[in-house]
């Protein structure tokens, strides 16, 4: 008899999902009115957030995107797992990248990265504001989540241990000031960060398009 095959579950599980998941939907309730958005989420990690976020907004339609192939069957195993039909598969997808998965008359009104600016380099804040100036609707709002400097310092001693840490991973991480951050979103037509200040010390980013680039 063939010994029995141990099944490995491809679904990750992140600790800072169950720390972070709530506040981010109590604020993201409050914002979001409108009855139908599509969003485009960028590092979409283990897939918990938007496989949460497609339970919350029932009638939103969400497209996950990762780098990483082992995190993209993680997110594929949560969006199956769920039944979900307004979370579609994850695309394999680098922002960093020109060539996207998207064809040219697809458009998002909410384009996410949480956690994710700071832990990658600086050509990941450009691609994302890229990205969002060529698929963003004229209404389009981009999200990011996470540690923020202000006026170039860090806003707690934890983040500024934190970001040793980043810098040892990789020198190009770093948390990233919100100065440097709207100055990129201004180039491709997002207005300055509306700031909603998070637990733990981090920001909410809210960027509303202005106009195309
Ligand atoms: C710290 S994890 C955050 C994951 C998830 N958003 C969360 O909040 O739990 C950062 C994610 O960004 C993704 N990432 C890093 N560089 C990227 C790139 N160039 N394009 C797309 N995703 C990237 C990584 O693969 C990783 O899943």
């Amino acid at each position: 008899m063939d010994a029995p095959k141990i099944m490995h579950d491809p679904k990750l599980d992140s600790p800072s999902f169950h720390r972070n998941v709530e506040p981010i939907l109590a604020l993201l309730k409050r914002l979001l009115a409108e009855p139908d958005l599509h969003w485009l989420e960028i590092g979409s990690g283990s897939g918990q957030h938007v496989v949460r976020f497609g339970q919350e907004f029932p009638h939103f339609i969400f497209q996950p995107t990762e780098i990483i192939p082992e995190n993209l069957n993680s997110i594929s195993a949560w969006v199956n797992e769920s039944g979900l039909k307004n979370v579609k598969q994850p695309h394999l997808f680098d922002v960093t990248d020109n060539e996207t998965p998207f064809s040219d008359d697809q458009q998002f009104d909410i384009i996410s990265a949480f956690n994710v600016i700071h832990i990658a380099p600086w050509a990941v804040t450009e691609g994302l504001f890229r990205l969002a100036s060529q698929y963003g609707n004229h209404q389009c709002r981009v999200f990011l989540y996470g540690p923020f400097k202000i006026d170039g310092e860090n806003t707690s001693e934890s983040n500024a241990k934190f970001e040793l840490w980043l810098k040892e991973k990789d020198v190009d991480f770093g948390i990233r000031d919100i100065g440097d951050v709207n100055r990129i979103a201004n180039h491709y037509g997002f207005g300055d960060a509306i700031r909603h200040p998070m637990p733990a010390n981090n920001f909410m980013m809210e960027f509303v398009r202005q106009h195309s680039a």
